[in-house]
């Protein structure tokens, strides 16, 4: 199997390989931290990356109506959702978009609300541009994650909050949020005049029997409240050749979203990103389909290993992403003696809950986009660890 084979990431200049010691961790740490996989991107990219390669030419580039074409089918194709090309708004990450979309919406000192835990750059983008933070914690009962809808219009109202960022689907808990959940959410915002900000860059992943919404697709009022944030760099490992695709399909939200990314600088995307999206969304649905079944299997592998051999962490079931979270409150440690246990004693490096915010205590995030032999070699560490 191609998901298999380990393929060297050091002395490559990558973020998760070589600047352990930068950050303070042993140098030989086995690392399933950062949100990339340590796979090959699909051959399709290889070979489009490549040719553009021979050619040799690296000018000032735009997209052309086939990348369109092709981004229409994708999401026609995977969620029933029809795009325009008025709506697209390129940008070199989704971060990116989140903060110029907080600049854009929102004044320097009006709230932003958030469901933490969640993507931590989220509450950095909103505390950086100097906005006022505020938390809708999700609530986890039965290890499981849902989210309490009466303190989420409190929030707004006693906020007045601008602009919500919707995590869908969700990093780090895991959920692809129903319908119903959206729909309400999205009700809650029309009513109180709430811009939605939908991060959706892991809508590729989801599990076996679940669904993933395009929030702005339940109903044309939310369509006119939300900035739809897309991209092939999660999907297709992609993420250092910086490239998403935003979709607006408000014009007065859009015009002022450019006009921002204007402010910036940024104007043309990077070649090689439009090339590898639009060889990726054309040719990589198979390669996406095999992968897909390589993580349900590695998830499999994660589920049975705890159940045998570390009963004391908890999974906390995903329904999407390749970014798992694990409880470890049974283990009654306090997060800095979490933490040692997992760099020190196991030598792994995750992301600790507490970065991801309110509600983060005692969980850890794993990703498990990686082969299973490194995977099986991170979970023993941590067994002997905790057992030791
Ligand atoms: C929810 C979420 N949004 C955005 C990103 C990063 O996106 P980008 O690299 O396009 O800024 C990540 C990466 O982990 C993520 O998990």
């Amino acid at each position: 199997m191609v998901f298999d084979e380990i393929i060297c990431r050091k002395n490559t200049d990558s973020l998760k390989y070589d600047f352990a010691a930068k950050q303070g961790k042993p140098e030989d740490i086995l690392p399933l931290w950062v949100a990339d996989m340590d796979f090959r991107a699909p051959d399709c990219v290889l070979e489009a990356l490549a040719e553009k390669s021979r050619h040799g030419i690296f000018g000032y580039s735009e997209s052309s109506y086939d990348y369109y074409d092709v981004l229409r089918d994708w999401f026609l194709e995977r969620f029933d959702w029809e795009i325009r090309q008025s709506w697209l708004i390129k940008t070199p990450g989704v971060v990116f978009a989140v903060c110029a979309a907080i600049r854009a919406l929102t004044k320097k000192g009006e709230s932003v609300l958030i469901q933490q835990p969640v993507y931590y750059p989220f509450a950095e983008s909103i505390v950086q541009n100097e906005r006022k933070l505020v938390v809708n914690q999700l609530v986890y009962s039965q290890n499981q994650y849902h989210i309490d809808f009466e303190d989420f219009e409190k929030k707004v109202i006693d906020n007045s909050v601008k602009l919500f960022i919707l995590c869908s689907p969700h990093n780090p808990v895991g959920r692809v949020w129903t319908i119903g959940e959206l729909t309400k959410i999205g009700d809650i915002c029309l009513k109180h005049h709430v811009i939605v900000v939908s991060d959706e860059i892991h809508a590729d992943f989801i599990y076996p029997g679940y669904k993933h919404t395009v929030f702005a697709n339940i109903k044309p009022e939310f369509a006119g409240i939300s900035v739809i944030c897309t991209a092939p760099t999660k999907t297709f490992n992609l993420a250092g050749l910086q490239i998403s695709n935003i979709f607006i399909s408000d014009e007065k939200i859009r015009h002022a979203l450019r006009s921002e990314i204007d402010k910036a600088g940024y104007c043309q995307a990077n070649i090689m990103g439009l090339v590898a999206c639009k060889a990726a969304y054309q040719n990589g649905r198979g390669w996406l389909e095999e992968l897909k079944a390589y993580l349900n299997d590695n998830l499999c592998f994660l589920r049975n290993f705890l159940k045998e051999r570390l009963s004391a962490v908890k999974l906390v079931e995903p329904e999407g992403t390749y970014l798992i979270w694990l409880d470890f409150k049974a283990l009654r440690l306090d997060d800095n003696a979490l933490e040692d246990l997992i760099v020190t004693k196991a030598n792994l490096w995750l992301d600790g809950g507490l970065m991801f915010g309110s509600g983060g205590e005692g969980f850890q995030r794993i990703n498990i986009a990686c082969p299973r032999n490194l995977l099986e070699q991170a979970l023993t560490q941590l067994e002997k660890a905790i057992n030791s």
